[in-house]
């Protein structure tokens, strides 16, 4: 019970940070956020929501479900479909973390203006919410409704 629980936990924190950090990077890229500098060697607050939050988080609810998963050894076909779901967020986190590279390096100064504009960052950054958005909710639905999924033989 207790590992489902950190499981959990663990999940939600990964999702809050997957929709945060694209929503606080089209803020600092529009120029209506303006960043402290972080103190940390990590620098901007992005990375190190991105490395000291996001990543941990993900890597806790993946071990922690896979812990339930050996304990439950429920291989139903709602699982293994939620499984190819948490692999699509898996290579979102992956994505996001290049898109935390590409808006904070070059950063001299906290305003520092992108050296594109932001443009681009932002529109990637509202694509990768959307489909991160949608990924969360399809899993969330899948993991609580269960549904009769006939695993391809
Ligand atoms: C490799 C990654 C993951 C594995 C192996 C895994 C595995 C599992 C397993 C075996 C359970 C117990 C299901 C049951 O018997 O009721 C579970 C519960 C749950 N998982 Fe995951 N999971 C993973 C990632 C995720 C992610 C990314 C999310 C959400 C975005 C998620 C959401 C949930 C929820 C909400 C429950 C509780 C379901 C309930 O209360 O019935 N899991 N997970």
């Amino acid at each position: 019970m207790w590992i489902l629980v950190l499981h959990i936990s663990a999940l939600l924190l990964w999702c809050a940070a997957l929709l945060y950090l694209p929503v606080l990077m089209v803020g600092v890229a529009s120029g209506r956020v303006e960043l402290q500098r972080t103190h940390s060697k990590v620098g901007a607050l992005e990375r190190l929501v991105f490395t000291h939050l996001a990543t941990p988080a993900a890597l806790v609810a993946i071990i922690s479900g896979t812990v339930v998963f050996v304990f439950n050894r429920t291989i139903d076909g709602w699982l293994m479909a939620k499984l190819t779901l948490v692999v699509g967020l898996v290579v979102c986190h992956t994505l996001l973390g290049l898109l935390v590279l590409r808006a904070t390096t070059n950063r001299g100064d906290p305003w520092g203006e992108h050296p594109d504009g932001g443009r681009p960052v932002t529109m990637r950054c509202v694509l990768l919410a959307a489909v991160q958005a949608l990924l969360i909710m399809a899993i969330l639905w899948t993991v609580l409704a269960k549904p009769d999924v006939v695993p391809v033989p």
